[in-house]
């Protein structure tokens, strides 16, 4: 989705930015630009369709310069992706320059009454209306512009994260936020101030950060302490954390793409999960959430979960349920979150709500939490980023600690959500008394084995690759599975949607029989999840329809399994593991299948198409 980054100090702004915008480039975009403003207050537009690389070819054939700039990746919402449309806009006289993430809902009436103004619009954006409204508010109230940013900003009704710059005012450079994320990076003794949608994008600056909050302006002026007021000007007091990310974690190593890096990043990133919450004792093995130990009395009285979330995280939610069931005997409902916040379902004080979102900002994630707070119910999320919007809306929240995951596709998010719920679902089952002390132990001990069993899956990379190769003819693929196995067909179908371009669907093995049937001929790959688990017969038969039908199958199956092997046409052996954990190995070879064949067909596997990494509209 979109990003911003900013910059006003004593360095040329222009390194700064560019350096924040390839940065920002995992989150999916189409179009680029910034804005740059000399000392003596002339303003530089730099505009390109594409990748970031357009837009630097053309700035730095302009030989740009500026101490104070803004720019911005554009995922186009209202209009289409092109030079015309991206960021930054200037207002009508030219004075003022925005870069926006967020829809601003009542754009068109605002439109509709600065052009009665004799205000004129150069693009389709929604962005556009708002940087006007901010001029023209600050010639009908003759105010400052960082008074104009509020007072307009009292009339939008929708999202934003902004940045903008004043020509005439060459030492200042203002922000705000509502429901779209801006972190400002405070450099030393506030002599300069670096903006970025997420810490990521300004992180080899500085780790000194404060994280704006709905409905609060920041003015940024060198040498001054931030000042932020909320919209009707009052004073708020801020919190710098001090943020240190794992730079390692941003930057490739020796892999082609992040994607690849972070499916094998896998074993040590789930280590790293596991680490400190659940280890080896004399007695057996502890397991220690601090949410559950934290707010105990809440999750034991809890009458239902309500698990909210989307995309991957909707499908790690899948399988949360089937182990909160299990293990803790309570109900448990999982909900698209951008459903779930427009449904009328009956939320109540007796109710947990489970968020899950790898970058923790995800709008209808958030919207829905806000719903469930104000029916009263207790709000715990699973997180990759414990400053992010969800992690502090909610009443308590877990790192799932997996590092920034900058592949759009998610893979090592998935597994450490997967992971948090399985020691979440045994912890409380541990308190509630469901679960067995010996069972317990056992699937701890086992718990503690899954990285090494996913490096031994990864030395089937090469394999996996030139089967891919086959695959990439395909137009369709179908992907099935049982019990905890289905949530990882949904997740296997999605990567090769998402990457490849390939249709793909996930369904319970069972119900092939009630429609996806139909397609199966011998042009149409069909992915099995069928390790040595529940219903593992009854797959065998699922197996044998597509058979009957000549369908091409590729089956991923426990270690020695032979009777599958002489089935099916090709085979991925996975570990032997408990039940509850298959997910974390079947899923594997899944990521691993997908990201060959997207590069099989050479495609961007990083930044695939239309998509986002962090979906901050609804
Ligand atoms: C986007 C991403 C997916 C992700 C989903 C939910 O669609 O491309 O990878 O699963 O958003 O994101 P979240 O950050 O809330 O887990």
């Amino acid at each position: 989705m979109c990003g911003i980054v900013g910059y006003i100090g004593n360095q040329d702004a222009y390194p700064i930015l560019i350096d924040g915008l390839h940065k920002l480039e995992y989150r999916g975009y189409d179009s680029s630009g910034c804005a740059l403003l000399t000392e003596s207050g002339s303003l530089n537009l730099y505009k390109a369709k594409g990748k970031v690389r357009e837009l630097e070819s053309i700035a730095v054939k302009n030989n740009c310069c500026g101490t104070l700039g803004i720019a911005h990746t554009r995922w186009a919402t209202h209009g289409l992706p092109n030079e015309r449309n991206a960021h930054p806009h200037l207002s009508n006289s030219g004075r003022l320059a925005i870069v926006h993430n967020g829809i601003i809902e009542n754009y068109a009436s605002i439109r509709a009454d600065l052009e009665a103004n004799g205000y004129v619009f150069h693009s389709d954006t929604d962005t556009e209306v708002l940087v006007n409204l901010i001029e023209y508010t600050m010639l009908t109230c003759n105010c400052d512009v960082a008074c104009a940013v509020r007072t307009a900003l009292k009339q939008i009704v929708g999202s934003y994260a902004i940045s903008v710059i004043d020509v005439k005012k060459t030492n200042l450079l203002v922000c705000a936020r509502k429901s779209s994320p801006l972190v400002i990076g405070i450099g030393c003794n506030n002599t300069e101030f670096f903006i970025g949608s997420d810490a990521i994008s300004i992180a080899s600056h500085t780790n000194q950060m404060v994280y704006l909050k709905d409905e609060q302006v920041a003015v940024c002026v060198r040498g001054e302490e931030l000042d932020v007021t909320d919209l009707d000007g009052n004073k708020v007091t801020t919190e710098t954390k001090m943020v240190d990310l794992e730079l390692s974690m941003l930057s490739k190593e020796q892999y082609p793409h992040f994607m690849l890096k972070e499916i094998f990043d896998q074993p040590e990133v789930l280590r790293q999960c596991m680490s400190e919450r659940l280890y080896a004792t004399d007695n057996g093995f502890e397991l220690n959430i601090d949410a559950v130990l934290e707010h105990k009395e809440v999750f034991l009285k809890a009458k239902r979960f309500i698990i909210v979330s989307c995309g991957t995280s909707w499908h790690a939610g899948l399988i949360g349920k089937q182990l909160i069931e299990h293990f803790c005997k309570i109900p448990t409902e999982v909900a698209y979150a951008s459903e779930f916040r427009y449904a009328d379902t009956v939320v109540t004080p007796d109710d947990v709500v489970i968020a899950i979102s790898q970058s923790g900002e995800t709008a209808d994630t958030l919207a829905a939490i806000e719903l469930a707070k104000e029916k009263g119910a207790f709000v715990y999320s699973l997180v990759n980023v414990m400053t992010s919007s969800i992690a502090r809306v909610s009443n308590v929240a877990t790192d799932i600690h997996v590092g920034p995951e900058i592949g759009v596709a998610s893979t090592k998010a998935f597994t450490g959500q997967v992971c948090v719920l399985t020691m979440f679902a045994l912890a409380l089952g541990h308190e509630c008394g469901t679960i067995e002390p010996d069972e317990f132990h056992e699937i701890l001990a086992e718990m503690l084995t899954i990285p090494d069993k996913i490096s031994k899956i990864l030395l089937q990379n090469d394999k996996i690759q030139r089967l891919a190769a086959v695959y990439t003819y395909a137009q369709n693929f179908l992907y099935l599975g049982r019990g905890y196995n289905y949530p990882v067909a949904l997740e296997g179908a999605l990567k090769m949607k998402e990457i490849s371009y390939i249709h793909a669907e996930g369904y319970p093995a069972a119900e092939m029989k009630h429609g996806p049937i139909a397609l199966v001929d011998s042009e149409m790959p069909v992915v099995f999840v069928a390790t040595h688990h529940q219903l593992y017969q009854k797959i065998l038969s699922n197996m044998q329809e597509v058979i009957s039908r000549k369908g091409c199958i590729l089956a991923i199956v426990t270690e020695g399994d032979k009777q599958v092997a002489e089935m099916v046409q090709n085979v991925i052996e996975v570990p032997p593991t408990k039940m509850f954990l298959a997910p974390l190995l079947s899923v594997v070879p899944l990521q691993l299948l997908s990201y060959h064949v997207a590069v099989s067909k050479g495609l961007d596997v990083d930044q695939p198409r239309n998509l986002a990494k962090s979906v901050t509209v609804e």
